[in-house]
């Protein structure tokens, strides 16, 4: 197979370790801390499915801290300071080891790079940058403008008209097994990034989507 014109990335869970904003906050959670951050990304999640569902719309930003004040409720915390941390430190999480190597890998060989993510633009920006990924990114794409989250198929689109390319043109990676199906149905070659070793789900089988269990292997399954 001819390698891709680009080389397409989900942001939150992919690049960016979302477990990073409770992790340094750990300490004021106690043991909390890991049931909390589930719970923060799983409302998260479902709010955005639900919202796309409705036909309704409120951005990342918001149903981030929405899905905290639920997480935290659940869990019994009430810190008003804490909570303004949290989303703080949401908005400069942690890239795993591996994302901006194997970002740099991908443009010493030519490849388009890009994010594809849920995120609302201003957060998306914000994270990029702290995390040192914005040198190696030729586009950070959100689906605010189309007030839709993903898996809806016009989403995944925005990667193709960004490099005019069609489909199975661009390889999209996603370490949400969810996301990995979505964009398989769009027809991009996907690579289902299991990092934590999860069983698979969804109908990624059926969809022949590749996987990986680290970034770093990417480069050389494309050149
Ligand atoms: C994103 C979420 C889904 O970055 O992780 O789009």
């Amino acid at each position: 197979m001819p390698p891709p014109v680009a080389v397409v990335f989900d942001a939150y869970g992919t690049l960016l370790d979302v477990h990073a904003a409770v992790a340094r906050h750990a300490a004021r959670l106690g043991a909390r801390a890991a049931a909390v951050s589930a719970l923060w990304r799983a409302k998260q999640l479902e709010y955005s499915w639900i919202l796309s569902a409705t036909g309704d719309y409120e951005d990342f930003a918001a149903i981030t801290a929405r899905a905290l004040d639920v997480a935290l409720a659940t869990h019994g915390v009430a810190d008003a300071a804490l909570r303004a941390d949290l989303l703080a430190a949401y908005r400069s999480l942690d890239a795993y080891p591996d994302a901006a190597p194997t970002l740099a890998a991908l443009r010493a060989r030519s490849l388009g790079t890009a994010i594809l993510s849920n995120g609302e633009p201003a957060m998306l920006q914000e994270a990029v940058a702290a995390a040192g990924l914005a040198p190696l990114l030729d586009a950070v794409l959100s689906v605010h403008p189309l007030r839709r989250y993903k898996p809806a198929r016009e989403v995944y689109a925005l990667a193709t008209a960004q490099f005019g390319c069609q489909p199975h043109e661009i390889a999209f990676v996603s370490g949400n097994a969810w996301d990995a199906y979505g964009a398989a149905r769009f027809g991009f070659r996907v690579h289902w990034l299991n990092r934590a070793e999860v069983p698979a789900e969804y109908w990624l089988d059926r969809l022949a989507a590749a996987r990986l269990a680290t970034l770093s292997d990417l480069p050389k399954l494309l050149a």
